[in-house]
């Protein structure tokens, strides 16, 4: 080795040892007769001081002294040198090894480095796609190696957790036929069958089932998804999922398995005492509560449904969203109403009707006992009294008021309310909520494509007592599926799966997969689900969000060795790219330029 010790390693109990250290100039300051230099790795950062101490004799020192000042930042160096206590008084408490210090006797220049425009010693950050174009550079910050490593970690983790309970790693095709997660198919041309593509892998849901028929019982696998689908925040065309599936279990089985797994995770990573089992709510009480299936429960500040006052009052937008057989629902901000100006409130009306398609945003301050706005003129006093009554409100509060469709209301009033939770600091960014959503309904109609979609996947069993409303009232009919929530992000999914033939061929008709496009597309599962299927159900979680949540930050892209951008884009690399003639002839293609 080029090092006896890292950058993060050495304390006081080393001093007087003689050591050799590598890494990267961090940074260095020069205080005349004497320089200090930082020295960075992987481990950590490890203070060289040139002085007249150096070396073996002052020309040594002063020799030394001068090829330090020669340095620059991200400069690749090896010092050889002695371990020094640092005076009392002297230590950096910043630092892991700000007890010591290196009286340097050596110093070698391994490499050079230009003017580096991500700078890992500086918490300035430049633009993220400077940080993305310069990735290497970027992932040499120390945030970016505390985050990769604490994505180890959890992969370590998740691996030893399985395998003590069973699970067998098996690999999936990343080359295969498409699998509908929802998503677009990213496709790859097949040069010896011209015209004809494989799909990667949107996940490896159906190999997993088909493990399952295979007798592996157990099967786990860390799984690269690829999905061309809009991307956001926490969603990447690219990421990785801890995929799971299990023969001969109930859905309390899995739910269990996992929350062992969570359980551990929380404990190794975050230091913190899960307390098991996880609460779990329904999809419905979720979307009535909160708006969305996957609610931040780490407040509170729940929506309060007013359409049945609405229904009786004489303002004409709540009245007539009410006669409609829509839905007039709010949230109340406690003690906030201060804090919004007019300016303020239409500003918020704007992002609500940009983001979420409202048409507008009702508002009422508590005031005076009463509820004071421009449009409480619309309202009867006694109508007033008991809006705020069922809203629950106080001088001092505020609330706003979406009148819209259920679902156009459940998206507008989440996104408020999550935005309010956020500024107004209702909860500790540090904290975190774990829970189960359960009770999914199995489909959606698709006002688009006038048909069924599948709420969760194809593949999804209905909850054995509901599976009669599948002839009757489809849409009432709830899935044997399950997602587990963190902080109000959909951490993972999964469910209960059909292993029989006839009810699989039943769900592709009402999904209007016909019978012929069903043999063509999933004909290899149908087929095999008539061998013998043993009953089966598993889980995905998305690795990147859950070290994205674990690590405390905003984006996957943070805990991604080489992200994509929102435009799925490589800035390091620069794909996707452009490819020569002879290839596309090669796979008889044609761009339609
Ligand atoms: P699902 O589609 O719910 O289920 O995916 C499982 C989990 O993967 C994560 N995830 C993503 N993470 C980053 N970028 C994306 N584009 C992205 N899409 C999904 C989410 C999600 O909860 N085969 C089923 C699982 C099963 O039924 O066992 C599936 O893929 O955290
Ligand atoms: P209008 O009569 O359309 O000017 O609306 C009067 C007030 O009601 C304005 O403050 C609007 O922002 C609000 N408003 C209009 N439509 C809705 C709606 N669908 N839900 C809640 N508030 C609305």
């Amino acid at each position: 080795m080029l090092r006896t010790h890292t950058c993060g390693e050495l304390r006081k109990e080393d001093a007087g040892k003689i050591v050799t250290l590598c890494g990267w100039v961090d940074h260095q300051r020069d205080q005349g007769g004497l320089a200090f230099l930082w020295l960075r790795d992987r481990y950590g950062i490890t203070q060289i001081t040139f002085s007249q101490d150096a070396g073996n004799s002052p020309e040594e020192a002063e020799g030394l002294l001068q090829s330090a000042r020669q340095l620059r930042q991200e400069f690749v160096v090896q010092v050889e040198g002695e371990v020094l206590r640092r005076p009392e008084g002297g230590e950096n408490q910043t630092l892991a090894t700000g007890e010591i210090e290196i009286r340097p006797l050596k110093l070698t220049l391994l490499n050079k480095s230009d003017v580096p425009p991500v700078q890992p010693g500086i918490p300035d950050l430049p633009s993220e796609d400077v940080r993305l174009q310069y990735r290497f550079l970027d992932l040499r910050r120390p945030d970016m190696q505390k985050a990769l490593s604490l994505r180890h970690r959890m992969v370590k983790i998740m691996r030893d957790y399985t395998d003590e309970q069973g699970f067998l790693d098996v690999e999936t095709p990343m080359l295969g036929r498409s699998t509908p997660e929802g998503a677009r198919d990213y496709l790859v041309p097949s040069r010896v069958q011209p015209g004809k593509f494989y799909a990667l892998p949107q996940s490896p849901q159906l190999y997993k089932q088909l493990l399952m028929i295979a007798g592996f019982d157990r099967y786990v696998q860390v799984a690269r998804c690829f999905r061309d689908e809009d991307l956001r925040a926490d969603r990447q065309p690219e990421f990785t999922q801890l995929d799971l599936e299990m023969s001969f279990v109930t859905m309390d089985d899995i739910i269990g398995m996992m929350e062992g797994l969570m359980a551990r995770l929380a404990k190794e990573v975050l230091g913190m005492e899960l307390s098991l089992p996880l609460p779990r709510m329904s999809y419905r009480e979720a979307m009535e509560r909160f708006g969305h299936d996957a609610p931040d429960l780490r407040f509170g500040m729940e929506l309060v449904d007013l359409t049945d006052l609405a229904a009786q009052c004489e303002f004409r937008v709540f009245r007539g969203t009410a006669d409609e057989g829509n839905r007039v629902r709010g949230i109340v901000a406690k003690g906030a109403a201060a804090e919004f100006s007019r300016k303020r409130i239409d500003e918020w009306t704007r992002w609500a009707q940009e983001n979420f398609g409202v048409k507008g945003l009702a508002w009422f301050k508590g005031e005076e006992g009463t509820l004071h706005a421009p449009i409480a003129k619309n309202f009867e006093e006694a109508m007033l009294a008991q809006i705020r009554e069922r809203l629950g409100m106080e001088d001092g509060d505020i609330a706003f008021i979406v009148a819209d469709t259920f679902s156009t209301s459940c998206r507008a009033l989440n996104g408020l309310r999550r935005r309010l939770g956020k500024e107004l600091k209702l909860y500790d960014p540090k904290s975190f909520h774990f829970s189960w959503i359960v009770d999914f309904p199995m489909l959606e109609f698709d006002d688009e494509e006038q048909r069924w979609v599948a709420v969760h996947h194809p593949f999804t069993a209905p909850l054995p007592e509901d599976e009669p409303l599948l002839d009757t009232d489809p849409g009432k009919c709830r899935a044997a599926a399950y997602d587990i929530v963190i902080n109000g992000f959909e951490a993972g999914g999964g469910s209960i799966r059909i292993h029989d033939n006839t009810l699989q061929q039943k769900i592709f008709r009402l999904l209007n997969i016909g019978d012929a496009m069903a043999r063509e597309r999933f004909g290899f599962l149908l087929d095999a689900l008539r061998f013998g299927a043993p009953p089966h159900g598993g889980i995905a979680l998305g690795l990147d969000r859950l070290a994205m949540i674990f690590a405390g930050l905003d984006s996957i892209r943070d805990v991604i060795a080489f992200p994509k951008t929102a435009r799925a884009t490589d800035l390091m690399t620069g794909a996707p790219g452009e490819v020569d003639d002879k290839q596309l002839r090669e796979l008889k293609l044609e761009l339609g330029r």
